[in-house]
């Protein structure tokens, strides 16, 4: 049984899915996955929907006895009773999406400001923790590659370009050799103009439960950029135009 008490308070504060439509990954797309709750187990195919989560919190919240990283599902975490919260989303296997989380009036800072990407109970995956904001910076942009192999999520990484795209864009710092951050006081609702909505690019890498070889992840890598929002039509007037000043 899904773990009813976790989804339940953890509160899922907001879900926008966009999802790029590249002409030539164009299938017929029938969802065959039942299962919508992302601390359950299931194995997908190739245009099937994956739910996973992504959680906001403190580093440590992360960590049970402070030493080994456990899945957010995992009751001993207890993070429902800590100041956290939960995203869910539901994208295509396989489909190059980014899932971008408005931070008009949700601030990760005040959750503790990393998250960690989520699915599975007894096959339980999840990332390591990505900074995304402290009371100085904020990092906006993330590339998420989920691992499957036989249908079956293995691994969730956070992919980095060493700060590549923003290298000598003036807004931005580039914290710790790996994420581009803007100050927080750059962001709209804290004294600045710039959306900081958090975009997460996802790829797709590995087999599906028929040993269909997942592409997504391979054809964002040789399209050489981490930051693909220009691809992303729907979001022309939300986060894209913004984007667009700076990469
Ligand atoms: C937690 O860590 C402490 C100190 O490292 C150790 O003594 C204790 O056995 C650990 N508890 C569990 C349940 O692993
Ligand atoms: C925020 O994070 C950056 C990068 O890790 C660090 O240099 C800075 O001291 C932090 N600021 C606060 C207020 O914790
Ligand atoms: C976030 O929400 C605010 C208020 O609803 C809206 O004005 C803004 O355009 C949204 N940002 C994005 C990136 O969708």
């Amino acid at each position: 049984m899904p773990n009813l008490k976790t989804q339940q308070l953890l509160v899922p504060f907001l879900i926008f899915l966009a999802t790029a439509t590249f002409p030539s990954d164009i299938k017929a797309s029938t969802d065959t996955n039942g299962v919508y709750l992302p601390c359950s187990d299931t194995k997908v195919k190739i245009s099937d929907g994956f739910t996973f989560g992504i959680a906001f919190a403190s580093r440590d919240s992360f960590f049970f006895n402070l030493s080994h990283q456990l899945s957010p599902c995992d009751r001993r975490l207890s993070l429902s009773s800590l100041n956290s919260q939960l995203a869910v989303f539901r994208p295509k296997l396989d489909e190059i999406s980014l899932l971008t989380i408005n931070t008009s009036s949700f601030f990760p800072d005040t959750y503790g400001g990393y998250m960690v990407a989520f699915a599975g109970r007894k096959y339980a995956a999840r990332s390591v923790p990505a900074f995304v904001a402290n009371s100085t910076y904020t990092v906006n942009s993330f590339t998420l590659v989920l691992e499957f192999q036989k249908g079956r999520l293995q691994n969730l990484y956070w992919k980095r370009d060493g700060c590549a795209s923003c290298a000598g864009k003036s807004n931005f710092v580039c914290l710790n050799k790996q994420d581009c951050a803007i100050k927080i006081s750059d962001c709209k609702n804290r004294g600045g103009s710039v959306d900081c909505s958090i975009g997460i690019q996802l790829a797709f890498s590995g087999t599906d439960k028929h040993l269909a070889v997942l592409n997504s992840w391979y054809e964002v890598e040789n399209l050489r950029q981490y930051s693909l929002y220009s691809l992303y039509s729907n979001l022309r007037d939300s986060l894209t135009s913004q984007y667009n000043k700076f990469f």
